[in-house]
């Protein structure tokens, strides 16, 4: 029997370039697909770099209903991870119809090829479907607050559209895993984040004000009730996230699902400061990062990290790298997009 295929929508992004290597490491076929509508190809690039391989590239969109029915008659699909969605939470807020259409279309056109061959879906869902925790670290059972923007609705309606999708269509199984937040850079340098225009998240923007593409980070808020008064956060490196996905892909093609429809946790389960991200930056690469206190970013929650512990127990994954490690990793990969620049 030939190795299993996985599809892996969204799959020149940032995420899905790294889940990308891992399965083609752990030996899967992979069929990547982008729109290429917020990347280039630099990470297609990359992935065939790491992997020194051309993977199969699928130019399209998955909101096209009949571009998605004749993917899944081109190819014999065993697992569809799916990253293709919008992302920002700011331009969500001023765009909603844009990010509900996308977001939910393009899952929605998956899950109805899917369900047809009793197939296994794995879908990219975030910590911000908890909102501000009334107890941490927080656990797959700990409450769902409604959605601060149409970003996050749009992650916890993708859930319940595969959680009922499962119960109603026999064969279906899903998994979704909540990620908190994850950065860094595979190690190689190869692929990364590419944000388009100025960062919205604390990493990329330190590393652009690192090399001057920025002149200065604004840390927003100092008055929260933490120790330092900045945010905690749990900050997953990208490498140990892509490797859930593999763990939680084998876990369902090798039928070992408690239930058709399960949700984990990854993240470390570590909480660490906006100001102790940006004092670790500076310690392990050398480099001084021109800072200013901001007020709060509206939208923000106080403190969020998880308890990984289902993750560990059921799919056997656990964060391995060390937050130095990360961001020497977000650093080379920025200091490599300079060279290339
Ligand atoms: N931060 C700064 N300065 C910046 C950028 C971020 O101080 O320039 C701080 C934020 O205030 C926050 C922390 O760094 O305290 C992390 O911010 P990010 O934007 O990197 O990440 P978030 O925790 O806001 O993002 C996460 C997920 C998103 C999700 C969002 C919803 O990564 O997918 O939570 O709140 F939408």
């Amino acid at each position: 029997m030939g190795n299993k295929t996985v599809l892996v929508s969204g799959g020149a992004g940032f995420i899905g370039s790294h889940v990308t290597v891992e399965l083609a490491q752990a030996g899967y076929d992979v069929v990547m697909a982008d729109n290429f509508s917020n990347c280039d190809e630099t990470n297609y690039r990359g992935v065939c770099a790491i992997l020194g391989r051309d993977l199969p590239l699928v130019r399209m969109d998955f909101c096209d209903e009949a571009r998605v029915k004749a993917l899944f008659a081109e190819f014999h699909i065993d697992a569809v991870i799916h990253f293709a969605a919008f992302k920002a939470v700011g331009e969500s807020v001023r765009e909603p119809l844009k990010y509900y259409r996308n977001n939910l279309l393009s899952f929605m056109n998956i899950l109805e090829n899917v369900r047809k061959i009793g197939g296994n879906v794995l879908f990219s869902s975030s910590a911000t479907v908890y909102g501000e925790p009334d107890r941490l670290p927080v656990t797959e059972e700990s409450p769902l607050q409604p959605a601060t923007s149409p970003y996050g609705n749009t992650k916890q309606m993708c859930e319940d559209i595969l959680r009922d999708s499962v119960k109603a269509y026999s064969g279906l199984r899903g998994i979704a895993l909540r990620y908190f937040n994850p950065i860094g850079a595979h190690p190689s340098a190869l692929i990364g984040e590419l944000p388009r225009g100025v960062p919205n998240n604390l990493v990329p923007f330190i590393t652009q004000t690192a090399i001057g593409k920025r002149a200065c980070l604004s840390i927003f808020g100092n008055d929260y009730p933490t120790p330092d008064g900045t945010c905690l956060r749990d900050y997953i490196d990208i490498v140990d996230l892509a490797k859930a996905h593999v763990c939680a892909v084998t876990r369902m093609l090798e039928g070992r699902m408690d239930n058709a429809y399960e949700i984990f946790n990854i993240g470390t389960g570590r909480p660490v400061s906006v100001m102790e991200l940006v004092n670790a930056f500076e310690k392990v690469n050398g480099v001084e990062i021109n800072w200013q206190f901001a007020p709060r970013r509206a939208g923000d929650v106080t403190a969020v990290w998880a308890d990984p512990s289902l993750a560990c127990g059921k799919l056997g994954w656990k964060a391995e790298r060390s937050i130095e490690e990360t961001l020497a990793a977000a650093w080379a990969w920025e200091k490599k997009l300079a060279n290339l620049a």
